[in-house]
């Protein structure tokens, strides 16, 4: 077994410039979307996490070349639909939902039986979400268990667009249902609960035929297939999710300041600063730049001693999704209760985030009041843990272990944190990167 992170001192106080990993959500979208095109498309900066890795080893198992290179990635796209279909093909997501549900939309015409199985964290996840919708394009499913994989899915030759209301706030329903319009006839419509956009911006991009009108709630969005996508190349930014934990470190940190380079600063991904701002955290962009319709930034941080608590607006949630965990570790220590609502989506996740999330604070001596979609934070803003605080191994969640983390390199403690492996998933630099804001040098 993997040895734990064993964390018994408090952060640095730092002055420091780094660089996070590449955009999640942005590398899987590149990999699916680059096997669509015709000819050679190249990623530089593609993240190379598991996940990443599992959708370049999916597309690969359906006959697309792939080739990693030092500085960049090649996909030889096949053209739309051109995957191959081989008898008893089996695709393996690993820990991915992202990768899982999108790469379901683009096996709707598949002509074999393709299986996808993924983790023991993964298989615990409801994949009727994407499958309902993708069923009226005419694919069949197959479950073992009830909604969970393994799948096996077989599609259908003359899938057809369809007309779909998402009410979750799900990008990854949304985008499973977008790549599956791009390999079925005719025009697919969405009505859709706002969440993140880079399939639609990468859509617009890459001039595949779609419409998006924009109401406070919902995005209406058409798509006509297109007959063709040009391959294309595309330098991917930094991961707002993965620079957040550093956000919330140098924020919770005694005098300190702290520059991240070139993260992608999409207003559908930065719930997490405008929130942290509302507490009082000191968040600002510099060098702010449009890149194929993603707004790019440097993002400058300083320490803060004057958090207070928030009652967060459920409008913010989608745009916050994946930072829930760390804005609960700053409501721990900011002043006053804070109280975040409509968040059931949060136990939907790698693992139900909503209640792991409030027993590590009580673990860490602080009050919480949980319901299902719901929970307030009792912050205690002078907070010093005296205690052992183990994180156990069972999770496969790699934003417990990094909220795990940074809770220990800012409220003391001893810490026994297991399952180190996980940040593979999404953040493979993360302890490199604490090594160096933690190193004197800068
Ligand atoms: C993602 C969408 C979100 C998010 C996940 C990445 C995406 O999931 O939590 O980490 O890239 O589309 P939901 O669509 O389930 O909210």
């Amino acid at each position: 077994m993997i040895k734990p992170l064993i964390l018994t001192k408090k952060i640095n106080t730092h002055n420091k410039k780094i660089d996070v990993d590449g955009d999640k959500s942005l590398s899987i979208r590149w990999v699916l979307l680059a096997s669509q095109a015709t000819g050679i498309s190249k990623a530089y900066n593609l993240l190379m996490s598991e996940d990443v890795i599992a959708a370049i080893n999916s597309i690969k198992k359906l006959g697309i070349k792939v080739k990693k290179h030092k500085n960049y990635c090649e996909v030889f796209g096949n053209g739309i639909n051109g995957f191959r279909y081989k008898k008893n093909l089996t695709i393996d997501a690993k820990n991915s939902g992202t990768l899982g549900r999108l790469i379901l939309g683009l096996l709707v015409k598949s002509s074999q039986k393709v299986t996808l199985i993924g983790d023991s964290s993964l298989s615990k996840r409801d994949f009727s979400r994407v499958t309902m919708p993708l069923g009226k394009f005419g694919a069949k499913f197959f479950y073992k268990k009830k909604n969970k994989l393994p799948l096996s899915i077989l599609g259908s030759k003359s899938a057809k667009g369809i007309n779909y209301i998402e009410n979750k706030g799900s990008a990854q329903c949304k985008s499973s249902v977008m790549l599956a319009s791009l390999i079925s006839t005719g025009t697919t419509s969405i009505k859709a609960k706002k969440s993140r956009n880079h399939s639609e911006l990468l859509f617009k991009y890459l001039k595949i035929p779609i419409k998006v009108k924009k109401t406070k709630k919902y995005d209406f969005i058409n798509i006509k297939q297109p007959k063709k996508i040009k391959a294309f190349n595309y330098q991917i930014p930094g991961d707002i999710s993965s620079s957040a934990f550093f956000i919330v470190l140098t924020t919770l940190a005694d005098n300190s300041k702290l520059l991240i380079k070139n993260v992608n600063i999409n207003p559908s991904r930065t719930g997490v600063i405008k929130i942290l701002k509302k507490m009082g955290a000191k968040i600002s962009f510099s060098n702010t730049k449009n890149y194929r319709g993603e707004r790019i930034s440097d993002i400058v941080i300083k320490s803060s001693n004057n958090l207070r608590a928030i009652n967060c607006p459920p409008e913010w949630n989608s745009s916050a999704i994946d930072e829930f965990l760390i804005i609960f570790l700053v409501a721990a220590r900011a002043k006053g209760v804070s109280y975040f609502k409509e968040i059931s989506e949060l136990n939907q996740k790698e693992s139900p985030r909503l209640i792991w999330g409030s027993k590590i604070l009580n673990m860490m001596g602080i009050k919480t009041e949980l319901t299902k979609q719901s929970i307030k934070i009792y912050g205690q803003p002078n907070l010093e843990i005296k205690k052992q605080i183990i994180i156990k191994n069972y999770l496969k969640d790699h934003r417990i272990f990094m909220m795990s983390t940074i809770a220990a390199l800012t409220c003391g403690g001893k810490w026994i944190i297991h399952d180190k492996n996980s940040i593979n998933t999404s953040f493979p630099s993360f302890l490199k990167i604490i090594n160096k804001i933690n190193n004197k040098s800068t």
